[in-house]
C-alpha cells in the first residue's frame, strides 16, 4: 500500500468539490492488480487505522505544499494534430482544408506515426492529462500506433481511425467498404486490451456518404461498450454545407441519429449551433458533448450554451480539440471555458463556478464518457490516475494561491494562472506483475 499525504481534491458524485488541506491518498492493488484508491479523506481521520492494517507494508510519502487531485481527462483532441496547432484560417472549413488535411496525410508512415504517437502521450502526461477520447487519422496505423504507445504506458485511453470517405483530399480519404472492414479490424484488436478503449470515428457527417455513416451505425450497434465520436454544430458554413448534403435531415445532429450514431458512449465535439429539439435529443439518448472552447475561440466558431445544456441536463465535459485548440493545459481549456461561459451576447452569460470547470475536465468529463468511478476522481475503487500540483511553481500562483480564502479562490487562482508548470507529477495506475 502507498500511502500520500498532501493537499487532497476530489469530487462527489453531485459534482461537488471536495478538500483536504492535510489529506490522505492510500493507493493499493485491486483485484486485476490495477492500482486503485483504497482510501481518500484527512489524514487525521485516516491514517491511524490504515498504518495498522497496512502495518510494515506501507510505504508512506508525504508531499508537504502540494496538491493531488485527479488526473486530468480530455474529452476530444487529434494526436496527429500536435504539429497543427497555431496554424490560422479564416474559419474551420479553410483550417482543414489548407492545413490539417495535408498534414494528416503524413499518417500513412507509421513510423512518423509512432514518433507523432510518442510525443503525444508525452504531452498529455507533462500537461496532467491522464485519460483522453482522441482521434487518429483515417490511416489505421495511426491508431495502432497510438494504442502501442498509450499501453506501454499503462494508460485509459480511447481512440480511432477516422471515417472520411468522400470531400477529402487524396491521402487522407479511405474508401467505405474497407474502412468499415478496418474499423472492426482494429475493435477486435484492440478494445477492452489493458486500459484501451476503440472509438468508431466519423470524421463529421460532410466527409462521410451516407452508405458509410449507416455502416459506423450497425458497427456501434454490434459492439455496444465502443465509444463513437466525431463532431457535429461547430461553425456555420459547416452548418450551411450540412444542409445542401443532408437536404431531408431535421438538423445536423438528427444526420447522426437517424444513422444510429447517438447513444451513451457517444460523444460529439462542439455542439454549439444545436436548437432545443437537438439538446432533448442529446439527453434523451446519453449522448455527451465535449466542449472545446480554446478550439472555439482560436477559429471563432461560437460559444457553447452552457445555460441551455445544463437546462436540457446535457452530458457534457471538457476538451482541448488540439489542434484548432491551442493548448494541450487543462489550466488554459478551463480558463477559455470560463470565459466562453461569460460571453453574453450570443447566449446568456454565466459567471462558472471554478470547482465546475475543475469538474468538468475530471470526474464530470468521465461521466460523460461512461466511465465514472473509473477515472477522473479519487473516490475509493477509482483506478489510481492523478496529478501532484505544485502551487509554488511560479511566484505570482505562490503569492495568488497564499492569499486564497477559500476553495473556489483556491481553484480560480490555479485556472487562471497555471499551465504545464503547475503539473509536478502524472501518475498513472500501475498493474503490479
Ligand atoms: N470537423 C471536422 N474535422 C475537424 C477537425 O479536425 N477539427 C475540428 N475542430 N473540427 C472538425
Ligand atoms: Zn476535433
Amino acid at each position: 500500500m502507498h500511502i500520500y499525504r498532501s493537499a487532497l481534491l476530489r469530487f462527489a458524485d453531485d459534482g461537488q468539490a471536495l478538500y483536504e488541506e492535510d489529506g490522505l491518498l492510500a493507493v493499493a492493488p485491486g483485484a486485476d492488480g490495477r492500482e486503485r484508491v483504497l482510501a481518500a479523506g484527512s489524514w487525521q481521520a485516516l491514517s491511524a487505522p490504515l498504518l495498522a492494517q497496512a502495518g510494515a507494508e506501507a510505504v508512506v510519502e508525504h508531499l508537504p505544499g502540494r496538491i493531488i487531485a485527479p488526473g486530468f481527462v480530455d474529452m476530444h483532441i487529434h494526436y496527429p494534430q500536435t504539429d497543427v496547432i497555431g496554424s490560422p484560417a479564416s474559419g474551420l472549413l479553410p483550417w482543414l482544408n489548407d492545413y490539417t488535411f495535408p498534414h494528416e496525410s503524413r499518417f500513412v508512415d507509421a513510423g512518423y506515426a509512432g514518433e507523432v504517437a510518442h510525443f503525444f502521450v508525452d504531452e498529455l502526461l507533462r500537461n496532467g492529462v491522464t485519460t483522453a477520447l482522441t482521434f487518429a487519422t483515417s490511416h489505421p496505423a495511426s491508431a495502432d500506433a497510438l494504442f502501442a504507445e498509450a499501453q506501454k504506458r499503462q494508460m485509459r485511453l480511447i481512440t480511432g481511425k477516422v471515417l472520411q470517405d468522400r470531400h477529402s483530399p487524396d491521402g487522407v480519404r479511405d474508401e467505405t467498404a474497407q474502412s468499415l472492414i478496418d474499423t472492426e479490424a482494429l475493435i477486435r484488436r484492440w478494445h477492452g486490451v489493458d486500459r484501451l478503449g476503440y472509438a468508431i470515428t466519423p470524421r463529421f457527417a460532410p466527409t462521410s456518404t451516407d452508405a458509410q455513416l449507416r455502416g459506423a451505425g450497425e458497427l456501434a450497434a454490434r459492439y455496444g461498450d465502443v465509444w463513437i465520436q466525431s463532431h457535429v454544430a461547430e461553425n456555420l458554413d459547416e452548418m450551411a454545407w450540412v444542409r445542401e448534403l443532408f437536404p431531408d435531415s431535421r438538423s445536423y445532429l438528427q444526420v447522426y441519429a437517424d444513422r444510429g450514431l447517438m447513444r451513451e458512449r457517444a460523444v460529439y465535439a462542439h455542439c454549439i449551433h444545436l436548437d432545443d429539439r437537438d439538446r432533448a435529443l442529446m439527453h434523451e439518448t446519453r449522448t455527451a458533448a465535449a466542449v472545446s472552447p480554446t478550439s472555439n475561440l482560436f477559429l471563432a466558431s461560437g460559444f457553447f450554451d452552457y445555460a441551455k445544456a445544463d437546462a436540457a441536463q446535457m452530458l457534457y465535459g471538457l476538451a482541448s480539440d488540439v489542434g484548432g485548440g491551442t493548448s494541450f493545459s487543462p489550466f488554459r481549456t478551463m480558463l477559455a471555458a470560463y470565459f466562453v461561459g461569460r460571453e453574453g451576447r450570443d447566449k446568456q452569460g454565466l459567471s462558472l463556478a471554478p470547482s465546475h470547470l475543475w469538474w468538468q475536465h475530471t470526474a464530470g468529463a468521465a461521466k460523460a464518457l461512461g466511465l465514472p468511478g473509473v477515472v477522473g476522481n479519487l473516490q475509493p475503487g477509482c483506478e489510481a490516475d492523478f496529478v501532484v500540483l505544485n502551487p509554488q511553481a511560479t511566484p505570482l500562483i505562490a503569492r495568488k494561491t497564499a492569499q486564497a480564502g477559500n476553495l473556489e479562490e483556491l481553484l480560480f487562482s490555479l485556472i487562471v494562472l497555471g499551465d504545464d508548470r503547475l503539473i509536478e507529477r502524472s501518475h498513472i495506475a500501475q498493474k503490479a506483475g
